[in-house]
């Protein structure tokens, strides 16, 4: 077979213009192979340099390597040319606008419990009140004795408590069955003036539409050298009325009695039932929220303090009660079993944040 360099030059020719028209790496792979592959035709002309002269060799062998060499070269360049076409394409079709609004609104909502311990925190900061807190696995002395419930009292009886193992020291911790004792651990730990609420979840063996094993309270303290009934009275009426977002509420101070209290009452407030729904505020019928009094001397001691210098008001109040009422949910029940169903209907947006100048819960 003779070879001319024309050949050689037809060759590299074609080779290059199939490169330039190769849209995609497959095709281009293709080319490579069926140039400079075994079977390859710049590989198979590269094989007649064998039966040549040496004159000949001299002539087509570094033609035929300049050849192979601008083809591969040109392969090289076209490969990197669609590598980084194909990136710019797939970096297209991945592109996030991250300055887009997100397409789902948040999902989770606030549980009208939590929605009312923020709004009775708000209206009580107003009037100069801390937040307190205490341990939800109390003492003896903290749930009970230091509150004038002491050993054998009826009081204990009612509380239905849970108690928890005996420890090393012989001593039955309980669940809390009030907050009550915070009242003792911020009189322990806080020199008076004191104003504090103490939100937080409670425990009683009691479970039915209206009662539920853990429920909520929040107990108010206040002790100064002056604190009277008449505070108390106010204090209450500013809370109710800013709670249930009424002008006017009708309150009802009934005698009770409480360990921890003297004198105790029970506070009952107006309101309606008419065509199945209830108003607060006014109306012939009265609703109990809450208990209160003036803090017993004997507490006052228990936590060092003088009744002759220091005097004040307390008060407890069912929250979960509070919710049903002001929402509108009628089991208590459905407060603890989790459905999304029931708390997207009941519940709160995440940050519509109950504050009085902005609307409790509005
Ligand atoms: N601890 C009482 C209860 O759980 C509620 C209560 C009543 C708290 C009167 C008080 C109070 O601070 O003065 O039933």
């Amino acid at each position: 077979m003779s070879l001319s360099e024309s050949d050689v030059k037809t060759l590299e020719a074609e080779l290059s213009s199939a490169i330039d028209g190769a849209d995609n790496l497959d095709a281009l792979e293709d080319i490579r192979v069926s140039a400079l592959g075994k079977k390859g035709s710049l590989s198979g002309l590269m094989k007649n340099l064998g039966g040549m002269s040496a004159e000949e060799r001299q002539v087509f062998g570094p033609l035929l390597n300049l050849a192979k060499n601008t083809i591969a070269e040109q392969i090289t360049a076209r490969k990197s040319t669609l590598e980084g076409a194909a990136l710019e394409t797939r970096l297209m079709s991945e592109r996030v606008d991250v300055t887009l609004p997100v397409s789902t609104p948040p999902q989770g909502r606030i549980h009208p419990v939590s929605q009312v311990m923020d709004e009775i925190a708000e209206i009580f900061a107003d009037m100069n009140f801390n937040v307190a807190e205490g341990p939800d696995i109390e003492d003896d002395f903290h749930n009970f004795t230091a509150l004038n419930i002491p050993p054998e009292h009826p009081a204990r009886q009612m509380h239905d408590t849970f108690y928890l193992p005996e420890n090393e020291n012989g001593e039955r911790k309980v669940l809390r069955t009030h907050t009550s004792p915070v009242q003792i651990r911020t009189m322990q730990n806080q020199k008076p003036p004191i104003r504090i609420i103490a939100p937080g979840r409670t425990y009683r063996s009691d479970s039915d539409m209206t009662h539920t094993p853990m429920f909520h309270q929040v107990e108010g303290l206040v002790i100064d050298e002056n604190a009277t009934m008449g505070h108390l009275k106010g204090t209450l009426e500013a809370f109710v009325k800013a709670f249930f977002e009424v002008d006017n509420v009708k309150m009802r101070f009934r005698p009770s009695y409480f360990p921890f209290t003297e004198p105790s009452a029970e506070v009952d407030i107006g309101c309606s039932f008419a065509d199945g729904e209830i108003r607060i505020g006014e109306g012939d019928d009265w609703l109990e929220i809450l208990g209160c009094g003036m803090v017993n001397d004997k507490v006052l001691e228990h936590c060092g303090l003088d009744p002759k210098q220091y005097q004040g008001f307390a008060f407890g109040c069912g929250i979960d009660r509070l919710a049903m009422l002001k929402y509108g949910a009628p089991d208590l029940r459905a407060f603890f079993d989790s459905d999304m169903r029931w708390l997207k209907h009941y519940g709160f947006l995440p940050l519509d944040m109950p504050t009085i100048a902005g609307g409790l819960s509005s």
